[in-house]
């Protein structure tokens, strides 16, 4: 009998033929001896080995051949590198599938070792960043003086797809991963769904989410560079958690400005950052010339994103060794999240699972680039045509409404002009308990691979939002993070539209964090006294009318 099995060829299955051989052996020790099969693959060789089949990347041709064959069939080699030998079924000669594990942990050793630079695989790049005073590109000089040095060099590189992980800091990352693929075998069978659903669980650290790898590269590269002191911002306070862990690892000075409202409505997170060793100041404060002055104009005003940015980059340059650090948005930073993705391609890979829908929440799109981007490659480059979906709230429709336009990444007006979808530096989102969503602007990667087609975007409304949490919790048993919440609302309304038209999909959604300093938001939701805000045009149009004046492609 000859069997062509159809896949593609990969260092792992090269692997899995050596595997392969010792099972042959087991098999053939016990006195089967009757089969010959033979190997062969697309493209390459069409004989590769004879006498054992590798059964890899293939599902359709596999179930194909299972039922066609089923009578010669002696055995099955399938999954990871210990080969699943079907003794049960020896005699019927089926095929069987192992099954996938509720949760899918990589060894260290297979944690990928480098991450992915999107822009390298983009057909057309994304705009650059522009000075404000000269609408010219950003020269890495300019940006050297607020960023580290290797930072810049990753921010402006748009030619190397991969980027290695320094051994140093892959030291770090194996304190907190890799983290695990969970398939939600719970969740499919509350929503009596054909799907299958799969999320990458980012809340298996100390703080809460994802913003730790690139905390931890962010904070490698300063201690590398010499820098003594960082400072940042943070809004919903997860960033500067995960800030606050990385220095204390790597024994630098920080300074976190925490936008008052958040400091006043979350307090343990102040006290976690200061336990880890970080100044904590509410802002505005008057440790700046910005936040005195903003103070006093609004001595009562509650701070803002926008504020804290600034007070944070007016202390970065006014203090010596001191670099200024950001945790979303900017390319480094969506590049140090792949990591993400790239675990759950080599785990889908491993257990054979072929994605058809990524989703992800998008605030200024990092955790949701690093989940998409070994698939959005593949997309790219016309390898796939995998659906990716960023969802954001509906009270700040930055891709679904916004304009694609040059602006100010900080309602200061400070930072370099970036092109991207934005509401308008000015814009207020109004009320939203997911803090991490609500920014006016969006990555310039995420941006354009938006305005070229190559992903769709959601909005929705928080009440939906905190209904699906509600839900996961009860059935899956983790707490998420309202913001991860926006993709797993959309990734259920996806599953269930899978039950009404009898389509059996694979869908892999983003849980970046957890939701256990968000009891706030839970209590209003279970109290029943949780609103929905939508923008109004007019709303919208404020925020536009401030769009500063910058080149138009
Ligand atoms: C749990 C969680 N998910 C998502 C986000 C959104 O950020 P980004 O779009 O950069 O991933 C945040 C931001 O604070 C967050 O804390």
């Amino acid at each position: 009998m000859r069997v062509v099995v159809i896949g593609h060829l990969s260092t792992e299955s090269r692997r899995w033929w050596d595997c392969g051989d010792k099972a042959y052996n087991e098999w053939t020790h016990e006195g089967s001896t009757e089969i010959s099969m033979r190997v062969g693959l697309p493209g390459s060789s069409p004989v590769i080995k004879e006498a054992y089949m590798i059964v890899y990347g293939m599902s359709g041709a596999f179930a194909q051949f299972r039922w066609h064959r089923r009578d010669h069939v002696v055995f099955v080699l399938y999954r990871t590198k210990t080969f699943f030998i079907s003794k049960k079924n020896k005699k019927k000669g089926l095929i069987r599938m192992a099954r996938i594990p509720y949760r899918i942990y990589l060894t260290e050793d297979e944690m990928p070792k480098h991450w992915i630079n999107i822009k390298a695989v983009m057909k057309e790049k994304p705009d650059p960043m522009l000075n404000p005073a000269t609408l010219k590109p950003c020269t890495a000089e300019e940006l050297e003086h607020i960023f580290c040095k290797e930072l810049v060099e990753q921010e402006l590189n748009e030619t190397d797809k991969y980027i290695e992980i320094p051994e140093g800091l892959l030291d770090y990352y194996r304190m907190y991963r890799p983290s695990p693929l969970i398939r939600a075998y719970n969740l499919e069978k509350q929503l009596d769904t054909p799907a299958e659903i799969y999320y990458k669980f980012e809340g298996n650290n100390t703080s809460g989410s994802h913003k730790l790898n690139s905390a931890a590269a962010q904070v490698y590269y300063a201690k590398k560079q010499g820098v003594t002191h960082l400072t940042t911002e943070t809004g919903a306070g997860q960033w500067g958690t995960a800030l606050a862990m990385a220095c204390a690892y790597y024994n630098i000075d920080l300074t976190v400005y925490m936008v008052k409202v958040s400091a006043q409505q979350k307090p343990y997170r102040k006290t976690v950052m200061e336990t880890y060793g970080a100044r904590v100041i509410a802002s505005p404060s008057e440790t700046t010339d910005v936040g005195r002055k903003i103070l006093a104009e609004d001595p009562d005003t509650s701070g803002s994103l926008g504020c804290a940015i600034s007070e944070a980059i007016e202390t970065a340059m006014k203090t010596d060794n001191c670099k200024y650090v950001l945790g979303s948005v900017l390319d480094h930073v969506l590049m140090h999240q792949t990591v993400i993705g790239e675990e759950t391609r080599i785990a889908c890979e491993k257990y054979d699972i072929k994605p058809d829908i990524i989703i992800g929440c998008i605030g200024g799109g990092s955790n949701f680039g690093g989940l998409i981007a070994p698939f959005i490659s593949d997309k790219i480059e016309g390898k796939s045509d995998i659906r990716i979906i960023g969802v954001e709230p509906a009270s700040c429709p930055t891709l679904t409404r916004g304009k694609y336009a040059y602006d100010f990444g900080d309602t200061g007006r400070t930072t370099p002009l970036l092109k991207m979808y934005t509401l308008g530096s000015g814009f207020m989102p109004s009320p939203s308990h997911a803090g991490g969503l609500r920014f006016h602007g969006m990555s310039p990667i995420i941006s354009k691979l938006y305005h070229d087609g190559y992903i769709e975007a959601r909005a929705v409304e928080q009440t939906d939002v905190f209904n699906a949490a509600t839900i996961f919790a009860r059935t899956e048993g983790i707490l998420p993070a309202p913001e991860s919440s926006h993709a797993l609302l959309v990734a259920m309304e996806e599953a269930i539209k899978c039950r009404e038209n009898g389509e059996k999909k694979t869908i892999i959604f983003g849980l970046s964090g957890t939701g256990y300093f968000d009891l706030s938001a839970y209590n209003s939701f279970n109290s029943k006294d949780m609103m929905d805000y939508i923008p109004t045009d007019e709303d919208l149009e404020k925020g536009f009318a401030e769009l500063p004046k910058a080149p138009e492609k």
